[in-house]
């Protein structure tokens, strides 16, 4: 895969940035931009994605296809693998929690937020990753559930370029595999277990179930007091 870099000391969201400027990225490659510090980083759902400068990573990954399907989905799941494939060695409790937050111990560390935007005839698909990794625990009152990075966890700072260099490498790595291979891989990273009771909120409705699997495409089957089975394809777990 080849690859450009677009880097910003200081930026208001590297998924706006993408969006912005998705006209001007060559669809050959993939972009890669990256900043230290965002003043308005947006999390899923209009949330607020808290960007203090010079102490973790906002990273927007930007992929062109032809056209939309039900596996751009899977793109931030695999990216999800990669980062716990990658911190699995430092803190081996990292694991995801369904669809794509990487988190330890139930306190999220980072969070995807993918968007889509039409472009020159094909699809921009624009995949942003937020890494908490030397943020110290007063940024924790700022956030409003509960959250971790990788120094207060461990009580080391970390190298971001080395960290952002090997999570590239094993997101390239995953994706050239395909989704089908990384499948069990990414079922054991969840941090769910069969029979967990999970509630999720797709901003139309809330569905409460036991966890019964993650299935072929990404998405989450609950089974329902009635004992029916629930497909649930997007959305997150309250
Ligand atoms: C979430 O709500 O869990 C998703 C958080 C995504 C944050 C990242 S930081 C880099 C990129 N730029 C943004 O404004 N958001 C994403």
């Amino acid at each position: 895969m080849q690859i450009k870099k677009v880097t910003f000391k200081k930026i208001h969201s590297t998924n706006s940035y993408a969006k912005e400027h998705i006209d001007t990225f060559d669809p050959k490659y993939v972009t890669i931009i990256s900043a230290e510090e965002q003043t308005a980083g947006r999390g899923r759902f209009q949330r607020k994605w808290i960007s203090p400068k010079d102490c973790n990573l906002y990273l927007t990954y930007v992929f062109f296809k032809p056209k939309l399907d039900e596996t751009i989905g899977q793109i931030p799941q695999l990216l999800a693998l990669a980062l716990c494939d990658v911190l699995r060695p430092i803190v081996p409790e990292v694991s995801l929690k369904w669809p794509n937050d990487i988190v330890i111990q139930n306190r999220k560390l980072g969070g995807i937020l993918t968007e889509t935007s039409e472009s020159r005839g094909m699809w921009g698909i624009i995949v942003g990753i937020g890494i908490n990794v030397n943020m110290d625990a007063s940024y924790q009152k700022m956030i409003d559930r509960p959250c971790t990075s990788l120094l207060i966890e461990t009580g080391e700072v970390f190298n971001r370029e080395e960290l952002s260099e090997a999570l590239h490498q094993r997101f390239f790595e995953l994706l050239k595999r395909g989704f089908s291979s990384n499948l069990d891989s990414l079922k054991k990273a969840f941090i769910h277990k069969k029979g967990d009771w999970l509630k999720t909120n797709d901003f139309v409705k809330i569905v409460e179930g036991q966890f019964e699997q993650i299935n072929q495409d990404g998405s989450l089957t609950l089974r329902l007091e009635n004992g029916d089975f629930c497909k649930i394809n997007s959305g997150e777990l309250l």
